[in-house]
């Protein structure tokens, strides 16, 4: 399957990535590098997906809706994971869909609670825990 992951130099994003690589899916992965914290640990994070031929990255801010466009018309992605985020104040809401409705068909089909329940069991079967 062919995934979008948005915060995929983040701490989640990125661990998210690898699982998904391991399986075998291909990851668009999507990440502006933000100075919020070290950028060398995103780097690291980065480059640990770069390793698997099924990864490809691009360096772009959310809000770059041109550049956005053409990954995901170049990628016809099935599934988009989106984990960027920023604490504290910021400029732009990035859960507004309105714009990836209308020109992709997108239509999240899983509420947050369900979402975090499925995230949940994935990493306690991952890591065998009870
Ligand atoms: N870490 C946790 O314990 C935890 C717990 C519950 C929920 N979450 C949620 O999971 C999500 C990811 O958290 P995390 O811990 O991986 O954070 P993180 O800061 O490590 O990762 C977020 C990534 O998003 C990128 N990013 C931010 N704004 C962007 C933009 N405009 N365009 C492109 N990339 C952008 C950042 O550069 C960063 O690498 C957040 O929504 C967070 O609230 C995290």
């Amino acid at each position: 399957m062919k995934i979008i992951v948005t915060g995929s130099a983040g701490f989640i994003g990125s661990a998210l990535g690898l699982r998904l690589l391991d399986r075998g899916d291909s990851v668009i992965g999507i990440d502006n590098h933000n100075e919020y914290y070290d950028t060398a640990i995103k780097k690291a994070r980065v480059a640990r997906q770069k390793k698997y031929s099924n990864y490809t990255h691009y360096r772009i801010d959310l809000s770059d809706q041109k550049s956005l466009n053409e990954v995901f018309k170049n990628h016809k992605p099935q599934r988009v994971v989106n984990l960027a985020a920023q604490a504290g104040d910021v400029p732009d809401t990035y859960a507004d869909s309105k714009n990836l409705k209308k020109q992709f068909g997108y239509k999240p089909s899983t509420s947050v609670l369900k979402g975090v329940a499925k995230f949940v069991e994935c990493y306690k079967h991952y890591y065998n825990l009870k």
